[in-house]
């Protein structure tokens, strides 16, 4: 049994990893201070499926399954606290998931964007230095985001090169966002206290995650995950989804012909578990690009588009300003991905989304907001 600690254990991403370790026997401990669910109302966001409080979503897991997770109420930026919950986890692993994770959110204004550089930045430095003083080796595995790498282009995993230039560069960061820098400077904080500490450090690069399903979570209404499909936290994929279900347009920023990189949350849940069955030696900082798919966001409409047509949906693009600095066109070349080669076998978006997908969205039709879904957060001076 391993003892693993998902920090960020109560977001999108973290609450489903932490009941798959804890399905599969491992001892899942949860850290979070909950602060997503304060800026979510900030914001005037909703997640789609009721959230639970955090000791009812423990207590209801472990009715169904008969396992037990812990959880603390913790800030990663609370150096006290955290050592206190690794001196009594004891971990073996460590997800680190805590962090502010919009782009637009972190572009909201100064304080927005220092509270990102908290959270995500100086939060994981504090982490670092827990997994340090740790009496054991421990395997930190740390949930990046693609979205560093902002306008580079030619991106292969692991050691992206710039211009076909010779040396590998771990680093082609150019990011767009407060958020995006946040995690590239996460990342080179990860590769100088692996070298500094010889720590064992994973850095998986996400695409862009969507979907809300995972088998842990699947049929119990009170174990869903915090789906969000608004202009702020929710991910393209995501609103898309949800304005294809209920036929509104699909709001395209700009041309549409930006590629991102996607990747179906249950394809996240066992990227991380093949991560944590194959940790690195000692002293090795591994950068792993994580993603099913790369696609514009106009193919990503129409393929969203047909996908919600073969049940029976209609709905439409609509393009819409673009209030993003970005390029309107964007290629993005990913080459190898060694989660594929450790076993990986990604679906793609149309095994995703099915008439059971649509249908799980219409149920939810009246807590539908359309207005959260409009963009309103500005790139430029404000
Ligand atoms: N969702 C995606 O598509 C995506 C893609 C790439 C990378 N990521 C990265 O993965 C991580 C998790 O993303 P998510 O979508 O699950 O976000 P989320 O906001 O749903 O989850 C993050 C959790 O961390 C908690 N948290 C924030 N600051 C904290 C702190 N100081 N101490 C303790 N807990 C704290 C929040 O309360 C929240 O529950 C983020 O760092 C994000 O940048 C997400």
């Amino acid at each position: 049994m391993t003892k693993i600690l998902v920090l960020g254990g109560d977001g999108y991403l973290g609450w489903p990893l932490a009941l798959s370790f804890a399905e599969q026997g491992n001892h899942v401990t949860i850290m979070d201070n909950l602060a997503k669910r304060k800026w979510e109302m900030e914001c005037g966001s909703m997640p789609l499926f009721e959230v639970f409080p955090i000791h009812r979503r423990v207590l209801n897991f472990k009715e169904q399954s008969g396992k037990e997770i812990q959880y603390f109420i913790g800030d990663v930026t609370n150096v006290g606290a955290l050592y206190h919950i690794f001196d009594t986890a004891n971990p073996d692993v460590v997800i680190h998931c805590a962090g502010q994770p919009s782009g637009p959110f972190s572009m909201r204004n100064r304080a927005s964007a220092i509270i990102t550089q908290e959270n995500s930045y100086l939060g994981t430095i504090n982490v670092l230095f827990a997994v340090q003083r740790a009496m054991r080796p421990v395997h930190l595995v740390v949930l990046g985001s693609m979205g560093a790498y902002g306008i580079s282009g030619n991106i292969r995993d692991g050691s992206p090169e710039v211009d076909g230039g010779k040396e590998p560069l771990l680093f082609t960061n150019q990011p767009e966002s407060f958020q995006q820098l946040a995690n590239a400077n996460v990342s080179v904080a990860l590769s100088f206290a692996s070298r500094n500490w010889e720590l064992s450090i994973t850095e998986l690069r996400l695409g862009l995650v969507y979907g809300f399903w995972t088998t842990a979570t699947s049929d119990v209404p009170s174990l869903q995950t915090s789906f969000y499909y608004d202009a702020v936290f929710g991910t393209v994929a995501n609103r898309f989804s949800v304005q294809a279900a209920i036929g509104h347009p699909l709001t395209i920023y700009g041309s549409g012909r930006q590629e991102r990189a996607f990747l179906s949350l249950q394809d996240m849940v066992y990227g991380v578990g093949l991560t944590v069955a194959d940790p690195p030696a000692m002293g090795t900082f591994r950068v792993l690009n994580h993603f099913s798919e790369v696609m514009s966001v106009e193919d990503l409409s129409e393929r969203m588009l047909a996908a919600a047509k073969r049940v029976g949906l209609t709905a439409r693009v609509k393009h819409v300003p673009n209030r993003r600095v970005e390029r309107d066109v964007h290629p993005c070349v990913l080459e190898g991905s060694q989660l594929k080669d450790m076993g990986l076998n990604y679906k793609r978006l149309e095994q995703i989304l099915d008439e059971n997908y649509f249908r799980t969205i219409l149920n939810e039709k009246d807590r539908i907001d359309l207005d959260i879904m409009e963009s309103y957060i500005p790139w430029r001076k404000h």
